[in-house]
């Protein structure tokens, strides 16, 4: 017979070992000892290491790095963004009680309040995000149990007036939930603006290499953050110790590269201004953007992220012939990448609208949607504009 397994990782060390970089637990299980048991039987398991379902430590490294980027005690991670939108508003909202969500949200968020919430006898009631008043109403006539909006919307990139909302939201007891996947923490910190949880696609800018599936819950509220930690746990949306691994990394360098592509971001928009082909550029740094004189100060005083939308001449078809024409940039949907990407929503994001749908919505014929990577604003200016000129 064959001598049985008996290697025991982390008892080959004679002296403890310090790794800088924290390594990539790729197991589902951990040897129980006395502290796991009192915990398994205390709290079912919440704060000890003993299944990675409830709790690993390369997951918990980059929990710990979302939650310092948005100044908060701890935060979660989950197996994707939708994961911690849909996990927070299953742990926030019981049947019967009422949700107040802005009408302009990301495609999926959008499925699960018009398909799967009213399905567990959630009422939802859509509100235009970008009017305050329109917010005060309805969570003053609903009196909901929570609020929903995104910080930046897609692809206007308008920006959500979240003090105030979070203000009449306070005044009838919701919560109030925002996705920052857009803004991510180096533009807006939702937490300090009154918001009770902040998800975000991890995917996006706060891994920030295009190579992994993430999601990210953050709230102050102790006990909230444990009930959203059990649904995690319930209905199974953990982040993998490999995908925990790749979001760590990517944050590492998170502040020099949205620096960066921010600034990029901004420079791109002040050349593409006055390019011939240009209609208009939306970028919410600009004195032109629509928030600039209300919402932008209180909600993205500066730096004012990495997307930018390009209002083309000649519609969606010339916007589809400039979109082909690019050679640095690439055609694809998602964002955050050090690479950038471009996107049309009218046959993207945006795709299963009308098009006077889309234009009642403020998707205008020929937007281009860029999310700002790392390849320089010259290079990316030169790109835009030799695809301008050959789609002339
Ligand atoms: C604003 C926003 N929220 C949530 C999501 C969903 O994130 P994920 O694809 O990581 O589930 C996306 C994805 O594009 C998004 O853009």
């Amino acid at each position: 017979m064959a001598e049985p397994n008996r290697y025991r990782p982390g008892r080959e060390h004679t002296s403890r070992t310090y790794p800088v970089i924290p390594p990539i637990y790729q197991t589902t299980t951990f040897e129980l000892d006395d502290r796991a048991y009192e915990d398994i039987q205390g709290t079912g398991g919440l704060h000890e290491t003993w299944y990675s379902r409830f709790n690993n430590p390369t997951v918990d490294a980059a929990a710990a790095d979302v939650a310092r980027l948005h100044g908060a005690g701890q935060a979660l991670m989950t197996a994707s963004g939708m994961a911690a939108i849909a996990t927070t508003l299953v742990s926030l909202l019981r049947s019967g009680d009422t949700l107040v969500a802005a009408r302009q949200v990301y495609g999926d968020t959008n499925d699960l309040f018009e398909r799967d919430l009213p399905r567990l006898g959630i009422n939802v009631v859509r509100v235009n995000a970008f009017d305050v008043d329109a917010w005060r109403e309805a969570i003053t006539t609903h009196q909901p149990d929570v609020v929903y909006g995104e910080t930046l919307s897609n692809p206007q990139l308008r920006i959500m007036d979240i003090p105030l909302v979070v203000e009449a939201a306070k005044a009838v007891g919701a919560s109030v939930v925002i996705d920052n996947t857009f803004a991510t923490p180096m533009c807006t910190r939702p937490l300090e603006l009154g918001a009770d949880v902040v998800v975000e696609s991890a995917t996006k800018f706060l891994a920030g290499h295009s190579d992994v599936i993430a999601g990210a819950v953050t709230t102050d509220d102790r006990a909230l953050h444990e009930e959203i930690q059990r649904r995690i746990i319930t209905f199974g949306g953990a982040m993998d110790a490999h995908a925990a691994f790749l979001v760590w990394r990517g944050l590492r360098t998170f502040r020099v590269r949205l620096g960066e592509a921010c600034r990029t971001a901004a420079a791109l928009a002040d050349q593409m201004a006055s390019e011939a082909g240009v209609e208009r550029v939306v970028y919410p740094g600009r004195a032109d953007h629509p928030d600039a004189d209300g919402a932008a100060g209180r909600v993205m005083p500066g730096p004012h992220g990495a997307m930018l939308t390009l209002v083309l001449d000649g519609g969606d078809e010339r916007a589809l012939q400039v979109i082909r024409s690019l050679e640095v940039a690439v055609e694809a949907t998602s964002l955050g990448g050090v690479e950038t990407l471009a996107s049309l929503p009218f046959n993207s994001s945006h795709f299963n609208m009308t098009p006077q749908q889309r234009i009642d919505a403020g998707i205008l014929p020929g937007m281009l949607r860029l999310s700002v990577g790392l390849e320089g604003e010259e290079v990316l200016a030169d790109d835009l504009r030799q695809a301008l000129k050959r789609t002339r």
